[in-house]
């Protein structure tokens, strides 16, 4: 099923999320409709804030990304960050909740990171380049920060009025969203 995707200004995206106890039908259920949800939108990583879930799970398919490369295709429950390391790099990255805006963010280019599979098998594995990258978008995403909020201070300001317009519901729609009522 596609769940409408959260869009920029909405208070979801910035709530304190919580983690998931159990294994349950529910979890795998919502895991397989944000994967649904997420390629319907082109994507490539989503987290449950921006289907409108306050909980600490996100998915991740960069194999999409170029098919010569060994990507990653997962869902992450309740993921700790334990490291990040390694000369920091720029990358333009963009956000299903915030349309049609990109822009560069640095980030450690190499993870660290404990999580629980779909069938709740804790792991700790490292992650580098563009699966890290990925990780690092969807992982702030639980943390309540937006890639925006990441942004140079004059690229910050460039975007401001695309944000608000989002905010407000102005834009065209590629794909199912919700917007913040006010
Ligand atoms: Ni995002």
């Amino acid at each position: 099923m596609i769940l409408p995707i959260y869009a920029f200004g909405h208070p979801v995206l910035r709530q304190k999320t919580r983690e998931i106890e159990a294994p349950s039908d529910a979890v795998l259920k919502l895991i397989e409709d944000m994967f649904e949800t997420m390629y319907n939108a082109s994507g490539v990583g989503l987290a449950a804030p921006q289907i409108g879930k306050a909980l600490r799970l996100f998915i991740v398919d960069t194999v999409q990304i170029d098919k010569e490369k060994d990507g990653i295709k997962r869902a992450f429950i309740n993921p700790q960050m334990l490291d990040e390391s390694g000369e920091p790099w720029d990358y333009e990255e963009g956000c299903l909740s915030i349309p049609d805006i990109n822009g560069d963010v640095t980030r450690p280019p190499d993870i660290r990171i404990k999580y629980y599979d779909t069938a709740f098998q804790l792991h700790e594995e490292t992650f580098t380049g563009m699966d890290a990258r990925v990780i690092q978008h969807e992982y702030d995403h639980i943390e309540g920060i937006l890639f925006t909020d990441l942004l140079k201070p004059l690229k910050k300001k460039r975007v401001q009025k695309k944000l608000d317009k989002i905010k407000q519901a102005k834009i065209n729609l590629k794909y199912p969203m919700e917007f913040a009522r006010f």
